[in-house]
């Protein structure tokens, strides 16, 4: 069964508070949090304040995901903001063990992204170094977009060099799932399933991260 991680970018922000305590009680495992710069990817969303806010109303982990050109360089203020995991991009860290390394420093857990175009094998060396690994399964920048099939078989190689390795990596994939495509991302290996307008545009949160864990 997949954690589910619900992505504040699809939440009512003018409610934020009340959104994290509401999917927080509905059943989410993490709360994912999407920072983008308006450079890597064409939106501009939240800092390390948003990050602050959200861990004052939740104890849930806080699934951090750095969609900036220069995420090296925003680390320590998402570290001390609260972050739980800070993912960056492998299409712009040169030196992974590195940039693992500093996420460590900081006593988190570190994890490398892959957007939909990028080969697997980009990362899968780091299956035994990385705490995680995001695949896209949308190109990164909005909520609502639809999920690309293409990612699954990325999944299934994933899936197939952890058991070789026995890897406890985790592997998660964002996202454009919603309760009727949920199944194909757990079945092909996804640990950790995140959901922005798969959870916050449906009326009831706790009907749908049910649906959702049972759907695999
Ligand atoms: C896309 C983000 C995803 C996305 C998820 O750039 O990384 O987390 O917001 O939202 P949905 O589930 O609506 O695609």
């Amino acid at each position: 069964m997949p954690l589910i991680a619900p992505s504040i970018l699809a939440a009512k922000l003018g409610r934020l508070e009340e959104e994290v305590r509401l999917v927080e009680a509905a059943g989410a495992d993490w709360i994912h949090i999407d920072v983008m710069d308006g450079h890597f990817v064409p939106n501009l969303t939240m800092g390390p304040a948003i990050v602050e806010a959200v861990r004052a109303a939740t104890t849930l982990p806080l699934d951090v995901h750095l969609m900036l050109t220069n995420p090296l360089e925003m680390v320590k203020p998402f570290a001390d903001a609260g972050a739980d995991y800070i993912s960056v991009h492998r299409e712009v860290i040169e030196d992974v063990e590195s940039a693992l390394g500093h996420i460590e420093s900081f006593g988190k857990k570190a994890a490398l992204v892959i957007n939909p175009g990028t080969p697997v094998e980009t990362v899968s060396p780091y299956l035994s170094r990385a705490a995680m690994i995001l695949v896209m399964s949308v190109n990164p920048g909005f909520a609502g977009q639809g999920f690309i099939e293409s990612v699954l078989p990325k999944l299934e190689r994933l899936r197939e060099l952890k058991q070789r390795y026995g890897s406890s990596c985790l592997v998660e994939v964002a996202t454009g799932i919603k309760t009727s495509n949920m199944g194909g991302a757990p079945r092909a290996g996804a640990d950790v399933v995140v959901a922005g307008s798969g959870v916050f545009a449906t009326p009831d949160y706790r009907a749908t991260i049910a649906a959702m864990k049972s759907a695999t």
